[in-house]
């Protein structure tokens, strides 16, 4: 096992855009499990089945094969790498990111990726379920109205028509949901690294961690 590097933190908090980046920078591998528990959620939705646990969400969730492929992510042999940042997908996939089942079936393709070298991880369990031993674990955050606001932008870019009244809602939503469920909620690991990024721009959360990871791995 490599250095594993955690980042966690809550919805909008710009964890999966600062850890790229910064994954990028220092030529370490990048796991993005967010966008795992998207995959699983558009497909299911697309596929009409409900988040709730019983014997067809059980059936539906054993018969996908998520797969990363580079920059991309695949379930089964779709290549779902764009649709899973819809709109649609932010407002169903905590539903399905509560359930044990959902979970189960990506706790080890998660774990795994840190048999390969160092790994930076991002997600909301990462510090505390995914890599408790991680060497190195960090917590973003910033107000709510700031990670709608930066969520409202970037759906805007997409073309996606919402109002920033419905993200704002939306975020405290998934934070509440994400916070509350028994199974691995969002919880800041106690060693972890606090970063309020509230009034910072990408590029200084981006700078911060990366000297900090430098510091710490040399
Ligand atoms: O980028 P953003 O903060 O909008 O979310 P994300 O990292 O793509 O995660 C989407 C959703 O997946 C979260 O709201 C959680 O419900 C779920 N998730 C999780 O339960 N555990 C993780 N390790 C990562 C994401």
């Amino acid at each position: 096992m490599g250095f594993v590097i955690t980042v966690d933190g809550p919805a909008g908090a710009g964890k999966s855009s600062v850890a790229k980046r910064v994954a990028k920078r220092l030529g370490i591998r990048y796991l993005d499990t967010g966008a795992m528990y998207r995959a699983i959620a558009y497909t299911l939705d697309k596929k009409g089945v409900a988040p709730a646990e019983n014997g067809e969400l059980t059936r539906s969730v054993a018969s996908l094969v998520v797969r990363l492929e580079g920059q991309g992510i695949f379930v089964n042999d779709e290549n779902v790498t764009e649709s899973i940042r819809s709109y649609r997908v932010d407002r169903v996939v905590s539903g399905y990111a509560a359930l044990k089942t959902v979970r189960n079936a990506l706790l080890n393709l998660q774990r795994e990726q840190a048999e390969y070298g160092d790994l930076i991880a991002d997600g909301r369990d990462t510090g505390t379920v995914v890599f408790p031993e991680a060497d190195l674990k960090f917590f973003l955050t910033a107000s709510p109205e700031a990670r709608a606001e930066r969520r409202y932008k970037e759906l805007l870019r997409k073309g996606e028509a919402v109002l920033y009244k419905e993200v704002l809602t939306q975020i405290h939503e998934r934070d509440r949901a994400d916070s509350n469920r028994e199974v691995a909620p969002l919880r800041e690991p106690v060693e972890a690294i606090r970063l309020d990024t509230s009034s910072m721009a990408e590029d200084e959360v981006v700078n911060e961690l990366a000297f900090i990871i430098q510091s710490r791995m040399a």
